[in-house]
């Protein structure tokens, strides 16, 4: 078993033993029945291309389910053809629901919208028509980079239904990442705002643009800008349009193309180990179902009287499968929100879930730890009871705070389902049934039906009952990655190198006495910060970009209300050191190169660096100190006095 993350997780985790079957009525009526994992283990092929044929409206049949004869590159549904926007919207309209709600937005100030399919159909229709006329044709890649707003999901749908592929990169994301992002990509137009509101005031996001696209040699033609906040913002003639202007003035008509099953539906840069961030790619037929079939069943949605909301941004696959795509492919109404939990008050998501009468939540234990922290008076205030199902996402959830959840939230009666999955699944993989699996606080238990898992050594076996070990998938899934965006030598050496014939997740698990999995974080150099994916090597290239670094290291460090938190060890140049705002001047020059979320909580300047032989960072000892640990076995160390020397500096 990987040693560090896990050892502590582990021990705790050992102890908890509640369980919390379905109630009888939940049961009796769920979507879900365990009649699906025994038809998935009886044919696993035909079990989805049942699911997808049901799930989804395909305008040319499939030939073949899956194709893996060039492994580990997959082709689901082969020979099919589909539109995805057609699939969300138009078929909606036209089996006579044009009429139900498929966004109920609210903006941080207070001000709403409500799109109707009919509505919103109409809307992704004149977007597709105003991208085209800007020249972007199917397989063109668009960057959009957008506040929690409609148009994010507009424009999404918009390039799926043209059959351009999207690269959504998050709004905290820093100019130079979204450069970066855009010239992997190559991307033709980018789709922005002038802002958006954060904590009560005006947050601006063109800025960003202006400047990502300030040195020459990208391959931007376009910059399309919704006007959300009304700040001024500066303007490139013959490059900016607004969208009230070009979206807004286009035709309403438009007609969904079919694409083939596997053609690229979206892009979507994620931490590796390396500095470089991984373009991860999904596409269409495969991506569409699974991520239907999950939300469906795992939810137990039932698109005519349900209320979902997803809490997660658009920016990270959480949003693009469980907001943008699979809840409007089911035909759902969504709601969506674009502020903090705490403006203009701590009660804000629970005020939302009154007002809409939200039945099912979908959050991430950072989230929830977070509520926990302001005191369960602030949620008692409100109506909660049209809650009927909770969803956490992003990181383990710890037993407390999935206890809180339970309790508080969903007033002890709703089912809580801990979904694990990754930008690189696509969808979710391992999750309870609710009317089906008796939960465990703190594990996501079993892979859903159709999905192959297991926990294993480290040569590959899988470990028996009360062992732990690394996660693996076992047999290749609909909505898998298709691989990394112009690195298909990445693809394979990142995921299907570490073990023969199986993709390796990066997660330490283990597996109870029931062989139920509980998720131990990751294994690698890959840090979880609010449930957002960090890598270590990225924030240290940033820091040593920075003049007076000479060397950095940086660890995850188990953090109360965050999961993790970024501690950076740095040994400085020349004269930083006298700098008494070194720290603070580092922490900022990581917020510009990568972005907000990336900011170490804390910078530690050192004299050394503990290093093995070969010259590898041992970032493990440096996590013991993070943790406030005494430092563990240091005895690989090229010199072994090194840890006394860092003990020692920082004590002054
Ligand atoms: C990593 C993937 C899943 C969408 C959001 C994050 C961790 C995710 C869980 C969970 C324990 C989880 C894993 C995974 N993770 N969900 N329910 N229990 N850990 O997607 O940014 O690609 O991150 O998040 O470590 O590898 P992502």
């Amino acid at each position: 078993m990987p040693e560090n993350e896990a050892g502590d997780a582990l021990e705790n985790l050992l102890h908890e033993n509640r369980k919390f079957p379905p109630s009888e009525d939940f049961a009796a009526n769920a979507i879900a029945t365990a009649a699906l994992y025994q038809e998935a283990a009886a044919d696993r092929l035909g079990f989805w291309a049942k699911q997808s044929r049901e799930l989804l409206s395909w305008g040319q049949d499939f030939e073949q389910t899956l194709d893996w004869s060039e492994a580990p590159f997959a082709k689901w549904f082969v020979g099919g053809k589909i539109n995805a926007a057609y699939n969300a919207l138009d078929r909606h309209v036209e089996a006579g629901n044009g009429d139900r709600v498929a966004i109920y937005w609210e903006g941080e100030p207070g001000d709403t919208r409500e799109y109707t399919y009919a509505q919103l159909t109409e809307a992704v229709k004149k977007a597709a028509n105003a991208f085209e006329a800007l020249g972007v044709a199917k397989g063109d890649r668009v960057a959009i980079y957008l506040p929690m707003i409609p148009e994010a999901v507009i424009s999404m749908l918009a390039c799926a239904r043209i059959g351009a592929i999207h690269s959504v990169v998050f709004g905290g994301f820093s100019a130079d990442a979204l450069r970066n992002r855009i010239d992997d990509a190559e991307a033709k137009l980018v789709i922005t705002a002038d802002g958006t509101y954060r904590r009560g005031a005006p947050s601006p996001l063109k800025p960003a643009v202006d400047a990502a696209l300030e040195a020459p040699g990208h391959t931007v033609q376009h910059v399309v800008v919704v006007k959300r906040n009304g700040e001024p913002v500066a303007w490139a003639e013959g490059r900016d349009r607004w969208w009230t202007e070009t979206v807004d003035a286009a035709s309403a008509e438009h007609e969904a193309v079919l694409h083939d099953s596997e053609h690229p539906l979206f892009i979507l840069y994620t931490s590796g180990t390396t500095g470089k961030p991984k373009g991860i790619l999904h596409t269409t037929g495969g991506y569409l179902t699974q991520t239907a079939y999950s939300h469906k069943n795992v939810f137990d949605l039932r698109p005519e009287s349900d209320v979902y909301w997803c809490a997660a941004d658009i920016g990270w696959v959480t949003g693009h499968s469980y907001i943008a795509y699979s809840p409007l492919v089911n035909g759902a109404s969504i709601v969506m929100y674009e502020g903090t939990p705490d403006t203009p008050h701590q009660g804000r998501w629970w005020e939302i879930i009154e007002k809409y009468k939200v039945t099912i939540l979908y959050a991430a234990p950072t989230a929830i730890r977070t509520f926990m922290k302001w005191g369960r008076e602030i949620p008692a205030k409100y109506d909660l009871s049209s809650l009927k199902l909770l969803g956490s996402v992003g990181e383990p959830i710890n037993p407390e705070a999935w206890m809180w959840y339970r309790e508080i939230i969903g007033g002890g009666k709703t089912p809580i389902v801990d979904t694990w999955w990754q930008t690189e699944t696509g969808g979710m993989m391992i999750s309870p049934l609710p009317g089906v699996t008796a939960t465990k606080p703190g594990s996501a238990q079993v892979a859903l039906p159709g999905i192959e898992v297991d926990v294993v050594d480290d040569l590959g076996q899988p470990v028996a009952n009360g062992q732990g070990g690394y996660l693996v998938v076992k047999s290749p899934w609909p909505s898998m990655l298709r691989g990394i965006w112009g690195d298909p030598e990445r693809y394979k050496e990142t995921y299907w190198s570490r073990f023969d014939n199986m993709y390796f997740a990066g997660d330490g698990a283990k597996k109870d006495e029931d062989g139920d999995i509980w998720l131990l974080g990751r294994v690698d150099d890959v840090m979880n910060v609010s449930g957002h994916r960090l890598s270590t090597t990225e924030i240290e290239s940033a820091l040593v970009s920075h003049p007076s670094v000479a060397e950095a290291a940086v660890v995850g460090a188990s953090d109360e209300t965050t999961g993790q938190a970024v501690v950076a060890f740095v040994i400085l140049r020349g004269s930083a050191a006298e700098d008494p705002d070194v720290e603070q001047t580092l922490r900022n020059h990581v917020g510009k190169e990568i972005g907000p979320i990336a900011k170490p909580k804390r910078i530690l300047v050192v004299p050394e660096l503990p290093k093995t032989r070969s010259g590898k960072i041992m970032r493990r000892l440096l996590k013991d100190i993070a943790e406030g640990r005494e430092a563990g076995d240091a005895t690989t160390l090229a010199d072994a006095g090194i840890m006394q020397l860092i003990s020692e500096s920082l004590k002054k």
